[in-house]
């Protein structure tokens, strides 16, 4: 074999053994569940924020007027999606993808938040690409709208035990 060609065969080996072995260790892989996981919540704020009380009762009216913030003035739909699944038509432009709230995948996200945590992160945003919406939403919409959050993650969960014990 040509001596050019072993080279470039190290070289190749080199480049794939690096990706392997630090390539795919990097936090920011949005298929990587920890970092799904990881709170939004800055550290210092992260204790205040996860015992807020929902303001706003979880109720069908609520959630429906969730729903309509959700799918209307709130443009949640065009990142997120109708069923929440994060597939909306803008979610391609985004690392970390917009969140699965569908949460089909047992990741778990639905679990480790609390609804304070889900309401400060539409409230202010997150650093990784969730807008703030504290000055086009009131806190009782946004409340609403956390409660529409949690409804598409139930109805995963129904039919996810509906699927098991078949
Ligand atoms: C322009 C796109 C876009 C729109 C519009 C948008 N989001 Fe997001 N959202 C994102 C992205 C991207 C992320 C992932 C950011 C991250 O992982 O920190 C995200 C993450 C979230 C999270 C997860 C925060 C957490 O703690 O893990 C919640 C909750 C959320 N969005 C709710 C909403 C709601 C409710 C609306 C509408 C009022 C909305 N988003 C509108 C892009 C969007």
């Amino acid at each position: 074999m040509r001596t050019w060609k072993v080279g470039l065969r190290i070289t190749l080996f080199s480049i794939v053994s690096v990706y392997f072995l630090y390539g795919n260790a990097s936090p920011v892989f949005s298929t990587d569940t920890h970092q799904i996981l990881e709170p939004r919540v800055p550290s210092d704020k992260l204790a205040a924020v996860k015992v807020l009380k929902n303001t706003v009762p979880k109720s069908e009216k609520s959630v429906l007027k969730g729903k309509t913030i959700y799918n209307g003035k709130g443009t949640c739909v065009n990142c997120h999606g109708k069923e929440g699944k994060g597939d909306g038509p803008l979610a391609g432009s985004f690392d970390p993808r917009p969140r699965d709230f569908y949460d089909a995948d047992d990741i778990g996200w639905q679990k480790v938040r609390t609804d304070g945590e889900i309401f400060w992160a539409i409230s202010n945003g997150t650093e990784s690409g969730m807008i703030a919406f504290e000055d086009m939403l009131s806190e009782e919409e946004i409340w609403a709208v956390v409660n529409y959050i949690r409804e598409l993650g139930k109805s995963s969960v129904q039919a996810r035990e509906f699927a098991e014990n078949k």
